[in-house]
């Protein structure tokens, strides 16, 4: 694969005289220029409405320009050879019809120079004008092997110590990828200074620095989940696939030859563990959880919802390797009020960024109204696999009291899981879980004996005393198995409630 820099480097020479580039990485990108300059007689300016001209590469003086069009026409008449970065030039044109036509012209006439013009910003927005002038540059941060190298540099000065097993320093450049070379080095060499090392303890360190950057997005939202796999009861085929993936986003992996895994949808009845599998699979596979909040994406101005859908999906990018979490993707359409066609066209944005993606999020869509969903989510390719996730079975239902019992330190001998697991017949995890609950409360409360320990018979009652929604909602039920009979979702479990009776 081309570099960043010989890709800038080809384009220059090709005569390229515009480039547009999408990242928030200025400072990193700066740098990468700076170091093509170097190598070349080329000198690099950049040019902000806030600082104006800088050289940042070179010497000399600076042209006086303080608005788009003298800068602009500052670079035509400029005699050295050179870069000219442009930050945020993409507000300099709106409404500003001379500016863009003065930049088309520009551009035009560089074609006879060594100059060229890249402009930085962190969305895409060409107007159809410039279209034809504007050759866009793909900026990927700094990958393992040149993370690996800014580690070893800082940490070849002697008393440094790095106490990393091999899997550790992977695990560490890992949790880094995405990061600017730059903050990177800043996280890193704060830690050296502190610690006077790296350790395993740095990998948490990065993550933080990375949480930093999302907090710039409200759609994002970073958790930290508690859950593990032991907190999941039966769903054993979707914990089986989770499991043998484990180390899928490994070097190993890589060196195997295996493709990324691109992610899941988990379509099901309410409250049979979902959203509750999403925060399991961050905590299995050791990567950030990040989740992606449909109804803060819609905004009021046109065109800002898919932007801001644009930036988040993007940020999650530079977060990669993680896990992006969709929760209740379905609601999603129902958004922006009433206006079918933006909350239609988000959708789209995601779904073809699914697909297209350049760095490994791993998506985790959740949905338990497939009705209202695109049958392209559902499309394996765009996902790996598609789960539903059925009443749980006698078994799983043992399995979920028991979970639930311990959850709540009680030795589980005490209890008669086959009763319970008979009389939840056609319960989902939640309501287990609830009833489980109310049986506590019952006996906290109870009137002869306040604080007295819960027993089968408090739960067994508990449970007589709900309905649960398989029964009340029978139809949604029915409507979702239709997907597991027809071949278009895999079942979640392999001993799933439809062979009982129901
Ligand atoms: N299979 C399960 N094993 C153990 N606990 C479960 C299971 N399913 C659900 N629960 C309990 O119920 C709670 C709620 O489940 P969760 O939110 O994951 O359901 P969901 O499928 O996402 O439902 P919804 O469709 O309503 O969002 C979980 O936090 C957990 O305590
Ligand atoms: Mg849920």
């Amino acid at each position: 694969m081309q570099s960043f820099r010989d890709e800038i480097d080809n384009s220059i020479r090709a005569r390229i005289t515009l480039l547009y580039i999408v990242s928030l990485e200025e400072e990193s990108i700066s740098e990468q220029l700076r170091a093509l300059c170097r190598g070349s007689d080329l000198k690099l300016y950049r040019w902000d409405h806030a600082d104006y001209f800088q050289l940042l590469a070179g010497d000399g003086g600076v042209p006086n320009a303080q608005d788009p069009l003298s800068a602009l026409s500052a670079i035509e008449n400029i005699n050295d050879d050179g870069i000219f970065l442009l930050c945020d030039f993409h507000q300099c044109w709106q409404g500003q019809p001379r500016v863009m036509r003065k930049l088309k012209n520009v551009a035009w006439k560089l074609k006879f120079t060594r100059k060229t013009m890249v402009i930085i910003s962190p969305v895409w927005k060409i107007p159809e004008e410039l279209k034809d002038e504007v050759v866009m540059i793909e900026y990927h941060p700094p990958g393992l092997a040149e993370m690996d190298l800014i580690v070893s540099s800082l940490t070849s000065a002697p008393g440094i110590r790095v106490n990393l097993t091999p899997l550790g320093r992977e695990k560490l450049l890992q949790a880094a990828l995405g990061l600017s070379s730059n903050q990177a080095r800043r996280i890193f060499a704060r830690s050296i200074v502190s610690k006077g090392g790296l350790d395993e303890r740095d990998i948490d360190l990065v993550n933080a620095g990375k949480k930093q950057i999302i907090r710039d997005s409200s759609a994002l939202e970073f958790f930290s989940p508690v859950e593990t796999i032991g907190d999941v009861g039966g769903l054993d085929a979707l914990k089986h696939w989770l499991q043998t993936r484990k180390k899928a986003f490994s070097v190993e992996a890589r060196d195997y030859g295996l493709p990324e895994p691109k992610g899941i949808t988990l379509i099901g009845i309410p409250g049979t563990g979902k959203s509750l599998t999403a925060k399991v699979i961050a905590g299995l596979w050791k990567l950030p959880l990040v989740r992606l909040d449909l109804g803060a994406l819609f905004g009021g101005l046109v065109g800002q919802s898919e932007e801001n859908t644009r930036r988040a999906l993007a940020l999650a990018e530079i977060i990669a390797p993680c896990i992006l979490w969709i929760d209740e993707i379905e609601k999603g359409l129902s958004f922006s009020g009433g206006d079918g066609g933006t909350s239609l066209r988000v959708f789209a944005s995601i779904l073809s960024w699914m697909q297209e993606k350049a760095r490994p999020v791993f998506v985790v869509a959740t949905a338990n109204n497939i009705s209202l969903l695109p049958p392209e989510l559902m499309r394996k390719g765009r996902v790996d696999e598609v789960f539903f996730l059925d009443l749980p079975s006698y078994d799983d239902r043992k399995e979920i009291f028991e979970i639930h019992l311990r959850k709540r330190r009680r030795p589980i001998q005490n209890y008669d899981l086959d009763l319970l697991a008979k009389t939840s017949e056609g319960f989902v995890g939640a309501e287990i879980e609830q009833a489980v609950i109310d049986a506590m409360y019952k006996a906290f409360s109870d009137r002869d004996e306040p604080g007295r320990d819960f027993t089968t018979h408090d739960v067994a009652l508990a449970l007589q005393q709900q309905v649960p929604i398989s029964r009340s909602h029978k139809e949604i039920i029915d409507e979702l198995r239709k997907y597991l009979s027809e071949g278009r979702a895999q079942s979640a479990s392999n001993r799933h409630a439809l062979r009982e009776s129901m």
